[in-house]
């Protein structure tokens, strides 16, 4: 058995999607350990561009198993909606796709009350999914999995519950509370036959999966910056992203983890709030954005754009230990004629080398640069390392030596053939 970790370095949006589904040929099995429908991973399948939310990217190829283990939260709409998605494309997903059953599932009063404290003093920038409010319940331990969501009673009796729980800050913002619930009831009597086959237990078709030597890949949602712990708190998500969210978010031992990969945009985007030192304002931001197409692929929001961030990339790096990198839309930077990188960060005269955990840093530092003249040459199409112009494999060499691990694949566009592998075939597993 092997097992791999697929994570994104920075804010997210780094193009994890296309690699999953790049390596996933090499697996039998893709399992999403956290996050829930904020996520919006694009990829290309047969000419075609699919936006995934919930289901790992790996559904895309026929025979593989694709799990939403427990550490994610599941909206049962969204997951019967991409279903359906899937299924109008001919991709079928019976007897390969399963969820959970500890699962928390996300109700509209989360994502009522997640654009409700959009609009109070502390401000986010959430996608609206719902996703902080259901992990808050979890943590609260008054959460509802799907194990409940299939057992009437036991799901009457936690909903009653929860909506006296949230009655003032729901009838404070105008919502029916009575109505509210007679919609969330009729939605569960609808969805309950279409659901109850995929529920089973994730954790342990993994553990089978491993004692048959099976290969396993565990993707994020998030960037390695929007984790709850080691990202930019409060401007996070609700749960961990990072390498050692896979034990608590699927149920295996650390041991288990073979090997972990990181995805890292050749520029940095983020979107929603929070410090982002090497945010570009100018006319260079502008132009990272329309070549990127650096729009949110679940809120279509437009993505802030900066300068490689070498201290963020190094921080996730050593949080999760990541082994190796994967480099994606360096193409994106072929027209710059001045190129930097943030190697460290100032502030009050002093120089951060490793990022900074105190907001007030996070907030004002300013970015200390590196220049590089531009690349000078075509970057797209190029399908071999050594036949990037110089300044950009230059770049490259580079970013590997300043966040301290080595760069196995350079993408240079959505479609699996824009693709080079640095050092020849990459064994995954
Ligand atoms: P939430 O996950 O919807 O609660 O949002 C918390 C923060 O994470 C916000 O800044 C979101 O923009 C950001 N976020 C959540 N999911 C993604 C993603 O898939 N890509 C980029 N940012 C995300």
């Amino acid at each position: 058995m092997s097992t791999l970790v697929v994570l994104g370095t920075q804010w997210g949006d780094e193009g994890k999607g296309k690699v999953v589904h790049y390596i996933a040929n090499q697996a039998d099995y893709i399992v999403r350990f956290q996050g829930g429908n904020n996520a919006g991973h694009t990829l290309i399948y047969k000419d075609k561009p699919f936006v995934l939310h919930l289901i790992p990217s790996g559904i895309l190829f026929p025979k593989k198993y694709c799990l939403i283990a427990n550490g994610v939260v599941v909206d049962p709409i969204a997951l019967k909606d991409e279903i359906a998605m899937l299924d109008d494309n001919g991709i079928a997903v019976k007897d390969r796709l399963f969820v959970s059953q500890q699962a928390h599932i996300i109700l509209p009063y989360h994502k009522f009350i997640d654009s409700i404290l959009e609009e109070g003093n502390v401000k986010i920038g959430t996608t609206k999914r719902g996703i902080g409010p259901c992990y808050c319940d979890k943590v609260k331990r008054i959460g509802i999995r799907l194990i409940d969501y299939l057992e009437k009673d036991v799901f009457e009796d936690l909903l009653e519950e929860n909506l006296k729980e949230k009655n003032s800050i729901l009838k404070n913002n105008g919502v029916n509370v009575k109505t509210l619930k007679k919609g969330i009831l009729k939605d569960r009597n609808k969805l309950l036959k279409f659901i109850t086959p995929f529920v089973a237990d994730t954790s342990l078709m993994i553990e089978n999966a491993i004692r048959n030597n099976k290969n396993i890949l565990f993707e994020s949602a998030q960037g390695s910056l929007l984790d709850l712990d080691f990202g930019t708190y409060p401007f996070v998500t609700s749960s961990n992203p990072i390498a050692g969210g896979v034990c608590s978010g699927v149920g295996i031992g650390p041991t288990k983890i073979a090997s972990v990969l990181g995805v890292v945009k050749a520029y940095v985007t983020r979107v929603g709030e929070g410090p982002f030192a090497s945010e570009l304002f100018d006319k260079m931001g502008e132009f990272l954005r329309e070549k990127g197409g650096e729009y949110g692929a679940t809120t279509g929001r437009p993505r802030r754009c900066g300068w490689f961030d070498a201290v963020v990339v190094r921080h996730s790096v050593r949080v999760s230990d990541i082994k190796r990198l994967v480099l994606t839309k360096l193409d994106c930077m072929e027209d710059i004629e001045r190129i930097k990188i943030c190697v460290a960060y100032k502030y009050k005269g002093k120089i951060y080398k490793e990022f900074p955990v105190s907001r007030t840093v996070q907030k004002y530092a300013k970015p200390v640069y590196e220049e590089f003249p531009g690349f000078k040459g075509k970057v797209k199409g190029v399908t071999d390392f050594k036949k990037l112009p110089i300044n950009a494999q230059k770049y490259v060499k580079r970013l590997e030596c300043l966040v301290g691990a080595p760069i196995d694949l350079v993408s240079l566009g959505r479609k699996r053939e824009e693709t080079i592998e640095v050092n020849g075939s990459v064994k995954w597993f």
